[in-house]
């Protein structure tokens, strides 16, 4: 999609859809400006117009002004923010899908809210609420929107937050697309692919271990859960090194990538389990979408990807409860559910990491439904090894949370759930029990990190059954825009320490 903007005046623009958003009761004098300008049809539409976060009018103002012209609701002014922003934007995307619009313009608000993050916002709604996944349809494509305008009144003004906008919003399709994508058409060596060419697209590095190197590292988790696979696992290193990377020591992004989850020889059932598990490797996706997003703003970070992948199958060689798996690290597990997968290949992931002397590493996991009951699906759980680097990291990562609408919210990693882990025959077990699971998920994996960590386990995030705001039906791409506002943040704050 196209994004700029513009000084030239609504009414001058070639746009098919003009898209006015609107607080609850706005001023008259700003009424007065809609109705100078599109005529007096605008003011009798705010009369039927409650101006709710995410409804839409739509009205035909006099020929020669605006084909179309749409008011959104952005709710409350008291209460503006980025969220209902993106809301707004997104119910201009339906009434722009809906009508075959190729050029929509946003018109901005006349209310007090920083004018680069109402682009961003704005972009980010629009691009992400006009998300389709048509990879694997047969029917001809309806014309898509094509090409969005800001008019800020200068063309400066706000160009630099729609363009994050973009970047973020379309690295977070990526992911969605990755999510989506039919299994057998995201095998762990075709996944692998689309990761390179990724990388080949957006001007990041991309290496592909090959079973082989992953049987050199000693990956005895990654290697274990894919037994029963007929495909071989894959490991993917991302690099992003910028000759002008202001920190010394990178940043580490590892994502589950578990292409299908069966469950192993301890089955799931099928209906609202194993039938969403094709979202199983969406960790590793948002991962790949950071990337995108990472290299187009051009961050001056050192930042590496890890992406262990497999499918977990009940195959005929496949790993079984009981048996003693010994992991990258030296490291034993006994294995007492196949299906307790994501932390075998993500400890293995994460103990690689040690040997990158990392600053920081952040995982991403669709790693228990236990983290589904704690906190439904409106945040992942974050955890962290409590050091004092990695605490002030988890504040800064709940509000980059707050601020992408991708939040996360801390569960406790209390030494006492360890104990849950102790197993007679290995160092560790891989399942702790009913009680607590997803923390003592988070146990077993910080039992292979000796360096700040924050482990996000976003099971409840990832993929949605039924469509919301801005996040149709399936993948979210959850993870993306809080990774690259996480980490733009991080650049930011890193600078003006140096400066200072
Ligand atoms: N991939 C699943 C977790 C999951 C559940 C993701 C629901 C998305 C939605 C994971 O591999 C898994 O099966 N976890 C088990 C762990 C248990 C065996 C300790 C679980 O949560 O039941
Ligand atoms: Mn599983
Ligand atoms: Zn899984």
């Amino acid at each position: 999609m196209n994004v700029s903007v513009t000084a030239t005046p609504p009414t001058d623009l070639d746009a098919d859809l003009l898209l006015i958003p609107l607080t609850k009761d706005p001023a008259d004098v700003y009424v007065d400006v809609l109705a100078d300008a599109l005529g007096d049809a605008v003011r009798r539409a705010i009369g039927d117009f409650e101006g709710e976060a995410g409804e839409a009018l739509l009205l035909y103002p006099e020929d020669a002004i605006a084909p179309r012209a749409a008011l959104l609701g952005l709710g409350e002014m008291e209460a503006l923010d980025a969220e209902p922003i993106r809301e707004a934007a997104a119910a201009g995307a339906d009434v722009a899908t809906a009508r075959t619009v190729e050029t929509a313009a946003f018109l901005l608000p006349e209310v007090e809210f920083d004018v680069d993050r109402m682009t961003q916002a704005l972009v980010e709604g629009f691009i992400l609420g006009a998300y389709q996944f048509r990879e694997h349809k047969t029917d001809e494509p309806t014309p898509r929107p094509e090409t969005i305008l800001l008019y800020t009144g200068e063309k400066e003004r706000g160009t630099a937050g729609a363009q994050r906008g973009r970047i973020a919003a379309q690295a977070a399709c990526t992911a969605r697309d990755l999510v989506n994508r039919s299994p057998d058409k995201k095998t762990a060596p075709l996944f692998a692919e689309a990761i390179q060419d990724s990388g080949a697209a957006h001007g990041y590095d991309v290496d592909v271990w090959d079973q082989a190197r992953i049987e050199d590292e000693g990956m005895g988790g990654l290697l274990a859960v894919n037994r029963g696979s007929f495909e071989p696992p894959t490991f993917s290193v991302l690099t992003w090194a910028p000759d002008d990377a202001i920190n010394d020591r990178p940043l580490v992004l590892v994502g589950k990538g578990v292409v299908f989850d069966t469950g192993g020889l301890s089955l799931k059932d099928t209906k609202n389990s194993m039938d969403l598990m094709k979202s199983d490797m969406a960790g590793a996706a948002a991962v790949v979408g950071a990337f995108e997003a990472i290299a187009d703003m051009g961050l001056p970070l050192h930042v590496i990807g890890l992406v262990p992948a497999t499918d977990n199958r009940p195959g005929r060689k496949a790993y079984v409860p009981g048996d003693v798996i010994t992991m990258h690290s030296g490291a034993t597990v006994e294995v007492l559910n196949t299906d307790a997968e994501g932390r075998m290949l993500l400890a293995d992931a994460l103990s690689y990491a040690q040997s990158l002397d990392p600053e920081l590493v952040v995982d991403l996991a669709t790693l228990t439904g236990a983290v589904v009951v704690a906190l439904g699906n409106n945040a992942a759980g974050v955890m962290t090894n409590e050091d004092d680097e990695a605490s002030e990291r988890l504040y800064a990562i709940q509000r980059a949370g707050e601020r992408t609408g991708e939040r996360v919210h801390p569960l406790p990693m209390y030494a006492d759930y360890k104990k849950q882990l102790d197993s007679p025959v290995a160092d560790i077990k891989n399942v702790g029990g009913r009680a607590a699971g997803s923390i003592t998920a988070g146990k077993f994996l910080e039992h292979f990190i000796d360096y700040p960590w924050l482990h996000l386990d976003v099971a409840g995030m990832a993929y949605t059954k039924e469509s919301k705001p801005y996040r149709p039906q399936g993948g979210t791409g959850f993870g993306v825009r809080l990774l690259a506002d996480f980490l733009a943040d991080y650049a930011e704050r890193e600078n003006a320490t140096r400066d200072a």
